[in-house]
């Protein structure tokens, strides 16, 4: 298993480096496609001190385990089906009821051609985890959505951290 930076804080052993000045973190999971994965570099979360960490795509990947807060950043896939909006691999992530103690808000994104069921997977997490749907984006992102990301969870975090 695969323990994220402030795992350590639980378990009481030294802190990997990053865990300390962060101030907070960001869990995503992106297909093949990787818009999610760009719309995450394109947010530089490392210059606010917001951790990122992806879920692995591959069941034969070591899991994640995350012990700090987090906002997730979801893709949402299934076709207009509900059922299958939150893509596999999250559901496992969310499932580890540790993982799941520490979400703290979702961001969603998906593809507004696939109409009432655009993002639905944010609703669901948000739903599901009792945590509010802070922001939905297309695909990759505009230059705006960026923007509006970094600007919304450091604001985010410096609340939660108060
Ligand atoms: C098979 C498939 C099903 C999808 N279903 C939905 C959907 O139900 N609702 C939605 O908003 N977007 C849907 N999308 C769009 C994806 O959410 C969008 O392409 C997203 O940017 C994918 O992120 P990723 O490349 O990081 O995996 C779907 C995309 C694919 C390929």
């Amino acid at each position: 298993m695969n323990v994220a930076a402030g795992a350590a804080d639980v378990a009481g052993a030294t802190e990997p480096a990053g865990a300390a000045d962060s101030i907070g973190a960001v869990v995503y999971f992106s297909s093949a496609s990787g818009n999610t994965t760009r719309f995450v570099k394109n947010c530089r979360l490392d210059d606010l001190g917001i951790n990122a960490y992806r879920i692995p795509l591959r069941a034969n990947e070591p899991a994640l385990a995350v012990r700090e807060p987090y906002v997730l950043i979801v893709p949402t896939y299934g076709g207009g089906d509900a059922r299958k909006a939150v893509p596999i691999q999250v559901k496992r992530f969310l499932n580890d009821p540790d993982n799941r103690s520490w979400i703290r808000g979702v961001i969603a994104s998906g593809n507004t051609n696939f109409g009432e069921a655009y993002a639905a997977a944010g609703r669901i997490v948000s739903a599901k985890c009792q945590v509010p749907l802070l922001f939905t984006f297309e695909l990759m992102g505009t230059a705006e959505d960026v923007d509006k990301t970094r600007e919304g969870l450091a604001r985010f975090f410096a609340g939660a951290n108060a």
